[in-house]
């Protein structure tokens, strides 16, 4: 068992049976334990945790619905009225058992209930794993934009098995290996060529590359817990993405780890572009990417769309559209205005890159 104390929230990594997590919830013996899951963690993850736990025998299951067109204030208001009925109060328990959507909704529903409830977060999606569930962050989308509505707030425990791994669909492995590289492009240059000869799902499942994995986030979340200056390199791949994942939201939606996918080449190639990462880096980028997530194509209309969401990222300052580029593989840089122009060639390029493998 690997047990970090960081950020207010005590993090144990390994079997979720020999963790501590029995004694916390022992804690709220004379309290109610609510249970948040979504309607695939309720079939594959929850029957585990009861089995185990008999003192959540009595606990309250909270069923939120699948998706990320789910992810929003209607549904928190639907969990908020139900807590009221049943009087649930601050000394009562949540337990967020589910991928990020689940961490991120549940975090801001305890958050928000009643000036803050107690919470924790047992992640099962390998992207909840080494990213959602850390640092903190909290909330909803509002109006198709990604996490409009949020809060910094850090669970007190985050426990993190691989076993819940076993039932989860390979797609999703990638959508958490995209954030996992991500973390090695920016931060650890080491981890980057770890993680570019990984070949399956099974090895993803690996406990030591998710360490690793989380320690960048902690280093980085550590030194600017509230998104001031360095905690922006963890957005490398988001600025494009997050635009890309809000513009498919209301027609067919792609997987956030699929979009980050997709903005972590298109950003790569801006860092090119402006004469950062050499062609190598940027060809060895690109060759990850294609050759593990689907590409796509966007018509002039589409373009100009995803171009006009940029705008509203929380993350610009004024009407710049402000990006993290890599300096080189391990290494990132925040705070770079770009144009439309160069943003739109970037997504260009991205349409460039499907149409060679048809
Ligand atoms: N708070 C943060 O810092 C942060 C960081 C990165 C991403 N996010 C957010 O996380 C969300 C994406 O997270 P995600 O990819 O985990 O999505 P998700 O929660 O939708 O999970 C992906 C899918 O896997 C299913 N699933 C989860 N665990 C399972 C298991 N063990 N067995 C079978 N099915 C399982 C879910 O039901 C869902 O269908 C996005 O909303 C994104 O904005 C937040």
């Amino acid at each position: 068992m690997k047990i970090i104390q960081s950020l207010a929230s005590q993090i144990e990594i390994g079997d979720i049976t020999l963790s501590s997590f029995a004694n916390v919830i022992d804690l709220y013996s004379k309290a109610n334990i609510i249970i948040i899951v979504d309607e695939n963690t309720h079939d594959y993850c929850l029957e585990f945790l009861m089995t185990n736990f008999s003192a959540l025998a009595n606990a309250e299951i909270i069923l939120l619905p699948e998706g990320e067109e789910n992810k929003v204030m209607e549904v928190c208001f639907q969990v908020w009225e139900t807590f009221t009925e049943f009087n649930f109060s601050r000394k009562d328990l949540i337990i967020n058992l589910g991928g990020g959507i689940v961490t991120d909704m549940g975090g801001f529903i305890a958050s928000i209930f009643k000036r803050g409830m107690n919470f924790i977060h047992i992640p099962t999606s390998l992207l909840g794993m080494v990213d959602a569930s850390i640092g903190g962050k909290n909330g909803v989308d509002l109006a198709g934009f990604k996490n409009q509505l949020g809060v910094f707030n850090n669970p007190s425990h985050i426990f993190i098995d691989v076993s819940f791994l076993h039932t989860l669909p390979e797609r999703e492995f990638y959508n958490g290996y995209a954030e996992m590289l991500k973390h090695g492009l920016i931060a650890d240059a080491k981890l980057w060529k770890d993680l570019i000869v990984v070949k399956s799902d099974v090895e993803l499942m690996d406990e030591k590359l998710i360490y690793r994995t989380i320690k960048v986030k902690l280093d980085i979340v550590k030194a600017d817990p509230k998104e001031q200056n360095v905690r922006m390199k963890l957005n490398f791949g988001h600025t494009i993405g997050h635009a890309l994942e809000s513009h498919f939201l209301s027609s067919t939606p792609i997987a956030h780890g699929h979009a980050v996918a997709l903005g972590i080449c298109a950003e790569a190639y801006l860092s090119l572009k402006k004469k950062k990462i050499t062609q190598e880096e940027y060809k060895e980028i690109e060759a990850v990417i294609v050759r593990n997530f689907p590409m796509i194509q966007l018509t002039d209309e589409e373009i100009k769309d995803v171009l006009e969401i940029m705008k509203n990222d929380k993350k610009n300052n004024g009407s710049a559209i402000n990006f993290v580029l890599l300096d080189k593989i391990g290494e990132a840089v925040i705070n770079i205005n770009l144009k439309q122009k160069e943003i739109g060639e970037a997504l260009f390029h991205l349409n460039v890159l499907g149409s060679a493998l048809n």
